[in-house]
């Protein structure tokens, strides 16, 4: 190992265990950002963090990507639920796993919560999807659900896409997505009502996540 390398390392915080912090929510609740925020703020106080998204860039996401471009999945529900596992399982294995065992802070754009709202959504059973991933993905530390109207996360992200069900069945769907979030009964889940500003929602959360380091130091 060099010593760059090694000087680079004495310099960032050592945690005692990696943390795996999860943002979820409708669209255009704002995980993205807040979740980039909250590696900004760690990461200048020196702690070494990992940001990560799902659906991911790998094979599978991208297949996710692709598939939900040509309006909602042509899939059946359990296909897609398959799809979304597989994806998780390759982002687990790759990164996920080695970032918690260097004992790093993970900061993911998304996690089987989503698999819960929204495939549950479509009809799957919501103790069947949890119990599925539970034997393939570790649990979090933190999951902040990010709580706006469904029509508020729609006028912020204007899109104009090109979906196979119409408007209203649309917004319908969402609906039972928020429904299956607000109903989520995980002891880690902290909801913030996301129609805050950007600014108050990160002190929110950055308050959550230094009493979690505090708590394992
Ligand atoms: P999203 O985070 O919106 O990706 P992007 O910002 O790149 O468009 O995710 C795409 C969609 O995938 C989103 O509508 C929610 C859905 N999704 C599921 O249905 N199940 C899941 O398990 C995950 C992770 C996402």
């Amino acid at each position: 190992m060099s010593g760059v390398h090694d000087k680079e390392m004495a310099r960032k915080k050592q945690l005692k265990k990696g943390f795996l912090i999860v943002f979820e929510g409708i669209d255009g609740a704002g995980k993205t950002t807040q979740a980039r925020l909250a590696q900004s703020a760690l990461e200048a106080r020196s702690y070494r963090c990992m940001f990560l998204r799902e659906p991911t860039d790998g094979p599978y996401g991208q297949r996710i990507r692709a598939l939900a471009r040509k309006g909602r999945f042509t899939l059946t529900p359990m296909e897609e639920f398959e799809l979304f596992i597989e994806d998780r399982k390759e982002d687990v294995s790759k990164n996920i796993s080695p970032a918690l065992a260097q004992k790093k802070i993970v900061l993911i754009d998304r996690y089987y919560y989503s698999s819960i709202a929204y495939q549950g959504a479509l009809g799957l059973d919501k103790d069947f999807i949890q119990r599925e991933n539970e034997k393939i993905a570790p649990r979090p530390d933190l999951i902040f659900y990010l709580n706006m109207p469904v029509e508020l996360g729609r006028e912020r992200i204007c899109t104009n896409r090109q979906d196979r069900l119409t408007l209203f069945e649309e917004h319908d769907y969402l609906e039972r997505v928020k429904a299956n979030f607000d109903a989520l009964q995980d002891p880690e889940i902290i909801p913030i009502d996301a129609t805050q500003s950007e600014e108050q929602i990160h002190t929110e959360i950055m308050k959550h996540i230094g009493d979690l380091i505090l708590k394992n130091l």
